[in-house]
């Protein structure tokens, strides 16, 4: 594996098949299988699945996934061209018998750092994350 490496996948339907989420989760799999990285496999595609699950039901755009090996962090970006949002600064606890709102929740608690910010080129999002490799 390079020190460094970085692959995009895009899904470019409009609006987007829900399928695209599962085709990530096993993208996620193969690509940190390839990287060493099957230590990270677990939680990088939960943390995968929400964010791609949130381009398909909120954005209902077309969306691109980055994964990149940098160093110490495995890192990820979706990329969405939706009406984006304006995110918490720390995600909402979702009430108790609410049957939604806890992905982002979920992509708090398992990366070292996330965040998003509205694409540079006008419309739509991205939403990117950082974990830690293992020792
Ligand atoms: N890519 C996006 N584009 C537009 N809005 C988004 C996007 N991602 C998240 N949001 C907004 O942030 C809210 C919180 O997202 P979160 O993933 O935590 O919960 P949810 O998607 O509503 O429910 P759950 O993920 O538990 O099924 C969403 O309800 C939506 O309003
Ligand atoms: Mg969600």
């Amino acid at each position: 594996m390079n020190a460094q490496e970085t692959r995009c996948w895009r899904w470019n339907q409009e609006p987007p098949r829900a399928q695209c989420v599962g085709e990530a989760r096993e993208i996620v799999r193969k690509t940190l299988a390839d990287w060493g990285l099957i230590a990270l496999a677990d939680e990088v595609t939960l943390i995968v699945s929400e964010l791609m699950a949130n381009a398909v039901i909120h954005a209902r755009s077309r969306v691109k996934l980055t994964l990149a090996v940098n160093g110490a962090y495995l890192s990820g970006e979706i990329t969405d061209h939706g009406p984006g949002w304006i995110p918490a600064a720390s995600p909402e606890v979702a009430d108790v018998d609410s049957e939604s709102g806890r992905g982002l929740g979920i992509v708090a608690a398992l990366t070292h750092s996330w965040g998003a910010a509205p694409n540079l080129d006008g419309q739509g999002m991205r939403v990117w994350f950082a974990v830690r490799k293992p020792a």
